[in-house]
């Protein structure tokens, strides 16, 4: 039997790997999932209902996704991706602008291209701490608002910080523009201890990946509709184009189980859990740059760069669920009473890693590439691949996204300035895999 993927996992898990990354249920030792049978792999025979068109047993368990009395919520088993390619679609022929903050996950540029939308990007905030892009730059907000007919915002960002998105959001809706935020990195928020969601905020469309930092199977996830906010009808007919005709109840019931764990989630043992992991780091001689989402971790170590730690983890089989150049990301567990993780087992491994004393790095000039901008939608026929080298004035041709956190830095249509060709460099140098790059070349607009 030729079974290379089947292989590969089995693997995998022979090796006994600890989670640290998305999804939330942590290789199966998180929440409630032991209660999905694999037999409950059904499809819509009688009795079952059909997502497509909820009117049984489906519209019952999406309604016991109370999270805000104000919001409908409707399963998505195609991820958060479905969520945001369906907005993004309904407003395809509204008159005006799509408005993107620059952190924007990749689905959001994907559904512009096919909403064939025009849009303006906005200048961001960079954090110290992380030195990604946080929230949109209030004088950017300001001069580009006229005449936007969606806007669309990142909240947490990838690395679980937060920014003002209450005073975002009451700004579009003073200017009659509906937000969609995408809060993919958010499901559990509002538990106690953790950051609000944007569902007690007013956002006319809120997009959680439950599947990420809740017990619930991958791609599962749910898209949360104000009951105020336009367009409702017409999202659901792009959900139904966007996802698959044949919705899996396993990810549906995960979604369930996923829900009954957050309404019943007490944090009291997660909180007491990471404060003795972050002892545990922190004797080893890293440190930890807290965020406002206590699930994540940022890791970093003096004179190390996060993707040599992302190894020294990898040795002991902890599993991270990034690495950049300056540190490594941990999605903590949500551990709870008699959870299945292998806790201590992870702080053995941790004590056991072979980290050596080493001086911290000079501080280096990290170019930065964040100017407000318009993203072309349009479909860019004839196309070369050309050295990066040679990219000064031309006009890229694919995004470039760096992978993980996949966030497109630089986009298709945008004029390739010195600072772009710096930073490219600078990710070739650093070895930072990025999607549109490939052995020092680029695809440009061939006139
Ligand atoms: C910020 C953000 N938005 C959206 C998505 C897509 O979510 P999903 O994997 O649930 O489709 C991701 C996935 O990594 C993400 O990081």
């Amino acid at each position: 039997m030729t079974l290379p993927l089947t292989n590969r996992l089995n693997h995998l898990l022979n090796k006994k790997p600890i989670s640290m990354h998305v999804p939330g249920h942590k290789n199966m030792t998180i929440g409630y999932l032991s209660a999905l049978k694999m037999e409950m792999d059904m499809t819509e025979i009688t009795g079952l209902d059909d997502l497509h068109q909820a009117e049984d047993v489906i519209a019952q368990s999406m309604q016991h996704i109370d999270k805000h009395p104000d919001y409908d919520a409707y399963f998505l088993v195609n991820g958060t991706t479905s969520g945001i390619l369906a907005v993004i679609q309904s407003f395809a022929k509204v008159k005006g602008a799509y408005l993107i903050a620059r952190n924007v996950h990749k689905s959001v540029f994907h559904a512009l291209d096919l909403a064939h939308g025009s849009s303006r990007l906005l200048k961001m905030h960079i954090s110290n701490k992380t030195k990604q892009y946080v929230g949109p730059d209030e004088s950017a907000l300001k001069t580009q608002v006229v005449k936007a007919k969606l806007a669309v915002f990142t909240y947490p960002n990838y690395y679980g910080e937060c920014f003002d998105v209450a005073s975002t959001i009451k700004y579009m809706k003073a200017h009659d523009i509906p937000t969609l935020i995408d809060e993919a990195h958010g499901a559990h928020f509002n538990l106690t201890g953790f950051p609000k969601s944007t569902l007690n905020m007013g956002a006319d469309y809120v997009v959680q990946s439950y599947h990420k930092t809740l017990p619930s199977l991958t791609m599962s996830s749910i898209i949360f509709i104000h009951k105020q906010a336009p367009l409702r009808e017409s999202i659901l007919k792009y959900l139904s184009y966007f996802q698959s005709s044949s919705p899996s109840y396993l990810l549906m019931s995960s979604l369930e189980l996923a829900h009954e764990f957050y309404k019943t989630y007490d944090s009291k043992v997660f909180f007491e859990k990471r404060t003795q992991l972050i002892k545990v780091i922190e004797d080893k001689g890293m440190h930890i740059i807290n965020v406002d989402d206590p699930l994540k971790l940022n890791v970093q170590c003096d004179g190390y760069t996060g993707i040599e730690l992302q190894t020294l983890f990898e040795n002991k089989e902890i599993y991270v669920e990034l690495a950049d150049t300056n540190q490594v990301l941990l999605v903590l567990p949500l551990w709870h009473k008699d959870d299945q993780f292998p806790f201590d087992d992870l702080l053995m491994r941790i004590q056991g890693m072979d980290i050596e004393h080493r001086d911290p790095f000079e501080e280096t000039y990290l170019p930065f590439y964040n100017e407000e901008g318009i993203y072309d939608s349009r479909e860019i026929n004839k196309i070369k691949k050309i050295s990066i080298d040679e990219a000064h004035n031309e006009i890229l041709a694919t995004n470039l996204v760096p992978y993980p956190p996949g966030i497109p830095v630089m986009l298709k249509g945008e004029i390739i300035t010195r600072n772009m060709i710096e930073l490219m460099h600078y990710w070739r140098n650093h070895q930072i895999r990025v999607e549109g790059m490939k052995d020092n070349k680029i695809e440009i607009k061939d006139e």
